[in-house]
């Protein structure tokens, strides 16, 4: 789970309440398998200090999703997180829309990638499901890839039945590619319990990033309840 908008949440006041720490321990108790978190630039979602706290109060892999800068590189190396998603970061959009340039990053991309490794820090890279952008993650050596399911979220919203179906094909055709190429695929952006289930049976996604619709449906029915609704579609679609 990407416990960011609970951050966001918190930071609309200013204060220290709902905590995304908390957040954090309630996924580790309904037996979610890690915990995302993006510190954004101007640390709109979680903050520095939260690195830390997330850290310690959970045994769950951590994924800190982070833009490809100087800065965000020494807190990953300070933090040395389970995993580092590099991510695109563009002060004025609301959220992470669209996959990193991975094929034109790669001269900024490459130290980047070779210092976390060094660190043992497992890096992705959030790319769109395209082969230029998988051939780029091959070149830069990570291990993973996040595909971004936005579109295919966008088309789910608008009922458009043909571009769901060209948008799965996608994120499915590249996974496989990914796999067959040593590079784990992930999925993430726009996840909900009505369109997670067809990416879910993608058999090679080894994981599922989830975090707005999750903090969305907590209101209403808690998040333990929304993780564990989930959960069990995932699982479900995985037969
Ligand atoms: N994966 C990555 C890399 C993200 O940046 C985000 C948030 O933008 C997500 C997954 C989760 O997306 P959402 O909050 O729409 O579920």
């Amino acid at each position: 789970m990407n416990i960011d908008h609970v951050a966001t949440i918190r930071n609309a006041r200013g204060g220290d309440h709902p905590d995304p720490v908390r957040a954090a321990e309630i996924v580790a108790s309904v037996g979610g398998d890690g915990i995302t978190a993006h510190l954004r630039e101007d640390r709109r979602h979680i903050r520095d200090a939260d690195l830390r706290r997330i850290q310690e109060a959970t045994d769950l892999p951590l994924n800190l999703e982070m833009a490809a800068t100087d800065e965000m590189l020494a807190i990953a190396l300070a933090h040395r997180p389970h995993a580092a998603c590099i991510v695109p970061e563009k002060r004025e959009e609301r959220t992470t829309e669209g996959g990193l340039d991975a094929a034109g990053l790669h001269n900024q991309l490459a130290p980047i990638v070779a210092r976390l490794s060094d660190e043992g820090i497992r890096v992705s890279l959030f790319i769109e499901a395209e082969e230029r952008q998988l051939d780029a993650a091959l070149r830069l050596k990570v291990p993973v890839v996040e595909f971004h399911t936005g579109e295919y979220a966008h088309a789910y919203l608008d009922g458009d039945g043909e571009r769901i179906e060209r948008e799965l094909r996608r994120v499915a055709d590249m996974s496989a590619l990914a796999a067959k190429n040593g590079i784990e695929p992930h999925a993430g952006h726009g996840l909900t319990y009505e369109n997670v289930q067809p990416i879910a049976a993608i058999p090679q996604l080894a994981e599922l990033n989830i975090g707005h619709y999750l903090v969305g449906e907590a209101v209403f029915v808690g998040l333990e309840a929304a993780v564990r609704r989930m959960r069990e579609l995932m699982d479900e679609a995985r037969g």
